[in-house]
């Protein structure tokens, strides 16, 4: 009976271990922020993911922004930390104008202060300003990996900037890896991986390992097979990119900073 007891109290620890270290989703505020907004009807206004606002008529903007336009409304993170907790900003606030016009409109912005706690405005402020598409790198060669990443069509599955974590039913997270999160790391150890994913959608480290492999194939969608549409230098552009993202250094200089909502 003891003995048993021991073996279940062994089991239950070797279950946990391996939940807390492999299976385990690890969301980054970005996603959980994605999540949040959704789940908090923000996306009723702003449209789908905050690209496009719906329709706002009596306003004379005639249509909710979208976050897109985010720079023409908020100055700075804690000015989209006001909007949210707020529904406007304090400087906006005073405007009598604006005050105006606010009235005059069919939708308005809600204050979330009391509804949300403020780690989850956090959240909501990281998804925003990766949603605005602000943050871009000063250098030249990780740029052009970003805007490789959308012609490509990168930003489809794996979100805005590569920064999303889509559901991936059947998959061992559940969800599409994104490239700024902890799945990263485990996913790519190194360049060489990176160019296998991107070449042939997957890396020899599991393409020799049963298990892995188990797991690539149940879930509904796979890393596609890129070979055939990169041009010369795609791997470079996109590793760069990548780097920025996840605040690597650069030839041992820091050449750009990570972007401030990054973990
Ligand atoms: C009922 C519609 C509605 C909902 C729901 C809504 N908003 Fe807004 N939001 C607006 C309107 C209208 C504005 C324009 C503000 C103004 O000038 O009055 C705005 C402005 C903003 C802005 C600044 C402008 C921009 O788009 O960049 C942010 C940021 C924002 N909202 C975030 C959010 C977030 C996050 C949520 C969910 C937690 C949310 N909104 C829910 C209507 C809405
Ligand atoms: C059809 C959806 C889809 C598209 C498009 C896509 N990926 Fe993926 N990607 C995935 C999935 C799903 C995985 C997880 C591995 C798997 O299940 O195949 C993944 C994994 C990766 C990984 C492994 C590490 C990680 O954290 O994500 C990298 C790197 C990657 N993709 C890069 C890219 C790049 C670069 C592009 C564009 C050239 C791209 N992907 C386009 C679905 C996609």
């Amino acid at each position: 009976m003891k003995k048993l007891l021991q073996l279940l109290v062994l089991f239950s620890l070797a279950a946990l271990a391996l939940w807390t270290t492999l299976l385990r989703p690890k969301l980054t505020p970005v996603e959980r922020g994605r999540r949040l907004a959704e789940a908090t009807g923000c996306f009723g206004c702003h449209g789908p993911e905050g690209m496009e606002g719906t329709a706002n008529p009596g306003r004379a903007e005639k249509t909710v922004p979208s976050f897109k336009a985010l720079m023409m409304y908020a100055k700075s993170e804690q000015e989209v930390r006001e909007w949210i907790r707020d529904g406007v900003t304090t400087a906006r606030s005073k405007s009598q104008s604006w005050r105006a016009d606010r009235e005059a409109g069919a939708l308005r912005m809600p204050a979330f202060g009391k509804r949300l706690k403020p780690h989850q405005i956090d959240d909501l402020v990281a998804f925003v300003m990766v949603a605005s598409g602000e943050n871009s790198p000063k250098d030249s060669l990780a740029l052009a990996g970003r805007s490789r990443v959308q012609a490509l069509g990168c930003t489809g599955c794996h979100g805005r900037d590569g920064r999303y974590a889509r559901p991936n039913p059947g998959s061992l997270k559940g969800y599409i890896p994104p490239w700024d999160g902890e799945d990263f790391a485990e996913l790519v150890r190194d360049r060489k991986e990176f160019d296998e994913w991107v070449r042939r959608g997957n890396t020899g480290r599991f393409e020799t390992n049963p298990l892995a492999m188990y797991f690539l194939r149940r879930a509904a969608v796979h890393m596609p097979a890129f070979e055939r549409f990169l041009e010369p230098g795609d791997l470079d552009a996109l590793w760069a990119y990548v780097g920025w993202l996840r605040g690597r250094s650069k030839g041992g200089a820091v050449s750009d900073g990570p972007p401030p909502e990054s973990p």
